[in-house]
């Protein structure tokens, strides 16, 4: 098993810690104010940790696990219920993207009526948010198995659609209690998959440095993360069984999930979460076209986040950020343009309005003054032009 790398660099907050003086006085003056705080998971990593989940029950307290997964993963979910032997209460595997409220009802039903005192969902983004749905409204523990890069079993955030609308909060509830992050079962992700989900991945990292509430520990933690996945992918597309590839993207989508838990997004995961939600566009192939052209627009008004990203992609004085991220995704055969995904250019018009008619904070401003800018980024990211 790869041991994941782990950041050695001396920040100027390690450097204070460790020797305070007049010097390193004058660096705390200067440092930004900041409020970090610690999301309560715990995290099992390791090729071959899944075997541990009978002993995390048993650190849960927990004794009847519903074991959730989507249908394609129907016999993941089989294998894990033949783990837990008598501790498997039942399979639910109707998990479905963006969480549909008709099947989080139903799921919360066999839930309740097979007594089931934990909830453990193994799959990608949308088995987790499956879990979420019934963890928001009882409570119920969940035991995270991610087997994509997407992250969202770091996070506190919730989404459920109900009539064509996805609605999303944060809820300390849903946060998944244990989170098993076994290398082995990401070998089999379908290469094309793999790439997107890690770039989605990289998304949730490259916003958080320029993130309003940003502080020292998720930026250690974005560029790390984005330099692992960035050493991951090239070697997954070329070798999708790379079993030490495969354990460090893992890593550096625990870190990018970790920074999507903990600070607030901006201008590209509004644009993603527009053309997710109103054009049904593909989760992590929107995030992957979309990402290059949003680090574009916000480059001017976030150098040391681009600088960062830079750095950790290797592009420093070869290529920008945004140019950097584009090579990634088009080296690593990923789409890089909306057309090629789904999107109508006839909708583009429509897609800024919706972007601009509600804008999150974003480092450098988007509302209705800047449509016709926010239009211009679609336009490129809908023909997959690379940024400077
Ligand atoms: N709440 C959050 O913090 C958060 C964060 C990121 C994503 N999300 C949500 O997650 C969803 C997307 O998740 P996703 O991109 O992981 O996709 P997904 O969970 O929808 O999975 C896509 C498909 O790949 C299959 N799959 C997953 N892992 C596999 C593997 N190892 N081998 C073979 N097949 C596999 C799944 O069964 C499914 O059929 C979206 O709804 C998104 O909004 C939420």
């Amino acid at each position: 098993m790869a041991r994941p790398h782990f950041p050695l660099r001396k920040t100027d907050f390690q450097r204070a810690w460790h020797a305070p003086g007049r010097a390193d006085a004058a660096i705390i003056r200067t440092m930004k104010s900041f409020i970090y705080q610690n999301l309560p998971a715990r995290v099992v990593f390791g090729a071959g940790s899944l075997a541990q989940l009978p002993r995390e029950m048993d650190t849960l307290g927990a004794a009847r696990a519903l074991v959730l997964s989507t249908p394609e993963q129907r016999a993941w979910a089989e294998r894990v219920a033949e783990l837990l032997g008598a501790r498997a209460a039942g399979i639910f595997d109707r998990a479905a993207m963006h969480v549909p409220i008709e099947t989080a009802r139903e799921a919360r039903e066999v839930a309740r009526q097979l007594g089931a005192d934990c909830a453990v969902a193994i799959g990608g983004g949308s088995t987790t948010g499956l879990g979420k749905a019934i963890a928001l409204d009882s409570g119920l523990p969940i035991v995270a198995i991610p087997t994509t890069y997407a992250g969202s079993e770091m996070t506190p955030i919730y989404g459920i659609t109900e009539a064509g609308l996805k609605k999303t909060g944060r809820d300390p509830r849903v946060l998944p209690r244990t989170v098993i992050y076994d290398p082995e079962l990401s070998l089999g992700l379908p290469v094309a998959l793999s790439v997107t989900s890690g770039i989605n991945a990289i998304a949730h990292a490259a916003e958080g440095l320029y993130a309003a509430d940003a502080n020292p520990i998720t930026d250690l933690m974005a560029e790390d993360g984005i330099a692992a996945l960035g050493r991951a992918l090239p070697r997954i597309w070329a070798q999708p069984t790379d079993a030490e590839a495969r354990a460090d993207a893992l890593y550096g989508a625990w870190l990018c999930g970790t920074v999507l838990g903990a600070v607030g997004m901006a201008l590209h995961h509004k644009l993603c979460h527009t053309l997710g939600g109103s054009f049904n566009l593909p989760h992590a192939e929107v995030h992957t076209v979309v990402l290059p052209q949003a680090m574009a627009f916000n480059a001017a008004a976030a150098p040391e986040a681009m600088r960062r990203i830079e750095r950790a992609l290797g592009a420093t004085g070869r290529a920008s950020a945004a140019a950097g991220l584009f090579d990634l995704a088009h080296t690593n055969g990923a789409p890089v343009a909306l057309k090629d995904i789904g999107m109508n250019e006839a909708d583009l018009d429509r897609a800024a309005e919706i972007a601009v008619s509600n804008p999150y904070w974003n480092p450098r401003p988007f509302g209705a003054a800047q449509r016709g800018e926010i239009r211009d980024l679609l336009q490129r990211a809908y023909e997959g032009i690379r940024p400077d």
